[in-house]
């Protein structure tokens, strides 16, 4: 489908996958990027089949292989040098690589359903609200009857919370890219899906937010006097507060998860 930016978003990918070394093509935040992959790797399991949205270079595609002995995988991503790279990483004849635009997925797209359909910051992509929730909608109808959709994507209500606390010590709103679309929680909720729900949303950044974005940010402008960088020890403590978060609201990232009505 068509939609806002679409062309310039395909190309920005484009654009990083020849600029960056390859832990750097789809973060900037290698040892958060490690956090969001675990949100989705402790929630998948061996001989299962697995659908991803957005595979990219397949960065999360070689952490599964790693940890599984055996599964079934679809890969698919619309930037094809990127699907290339992704292929290029397996040796499993189960597992299948493809150039496909998820805005474009019909229930004709694939011919098997999956036990995890997953994404991780790709479906924020999709700069149009409508067409985000019909792509979710169109997804489920390849979820199992007991299977389970993990998506790991930005929110708009944790990134308003963000802001408006940031406000308080006068540090600058922080603005998605542009080629980025955070999801709206409260539409999500109220959605009636046709054939899926979503049974939760998961909080799982909340502490790393709010000690990198609110703590980090006021003690680098206020007394550091420098900018803040993804090496200091700081960032290092909010990366180890994956578990047991002690704050809700200011997860920017978060786990969607879907399963069948
Ligand atoms: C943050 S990256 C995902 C990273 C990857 N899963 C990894 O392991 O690092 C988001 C991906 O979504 C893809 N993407 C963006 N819009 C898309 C669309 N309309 N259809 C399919 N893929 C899309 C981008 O090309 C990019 O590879």
């Amino acid at each position: 489908m068509e939609y806002r930016l679409k062309k310039e978003n395909h190309d920005f990918w484009v654009e990083r996958l020849k600029k960056n070394q390859e832990r750097q093509v789809c973060t900037n935040d290698i040892a958060f990027d490690d956090v969001e992959d675990n949100e989705i790797l402790k929630r998948i399991e061996d001989d299962k089949s697995i659908l991803e949205i957005g595979c990219g270079n397949g960065v999360l595609y070689s952490k599964i292989a790693q940890k599984l002995k055996s599964f079934d995988y679809l890969g698919t991503d619309f930037v094809k040098d990127l699907v290339d790279v992704c292929s290029k990483k397996s040796n499993s004849d189960k597992h299948n690589f493809i150039q496909q635009d998820m805005t474009d997925i019909t229930s004709s797209s694939f011919e098997k359903k999956y036990d995890f359909i997953i994404s991780k910051r790709a479906i924020q992509n999709v700069l149009e609200q409508d067409l985000q929730i019909q792509t979710i909608e169109n997804l489920g109808s390849f979820l199992k009857d007991d299977g389970l959709m993990v998506l790991v994507e930005s929110s708009a209500d944790a990134q308003k919370r963000l802001n408006l606390a940031r406000k308080k010590y006068d540090l600058h709103e922080i603005i998605p890219p542009f080629h980025n679309l955070f999801f709206d929680d409260e539409r999500l909720k109220n959605h009636e899906f046709k054939s899926i729900k979503l049974v939760e949303i998961s909080p799982f950044a909340s502490d790393f937010y709010y000690i990198t974005r609110l703590i980090y940010a006021r003690y680098a402008k206020e007394f550091l006097k420098e900018k803040t960088n993804y090496d200091h020890p700081l960032e290092k403590i909010a990366n180890s507060m994956s578990e047991n978060q002690h704050t809700k609201d200011f997860s920017q990232i978060q786990t969607y998860i879907f399963k069948k009505k």
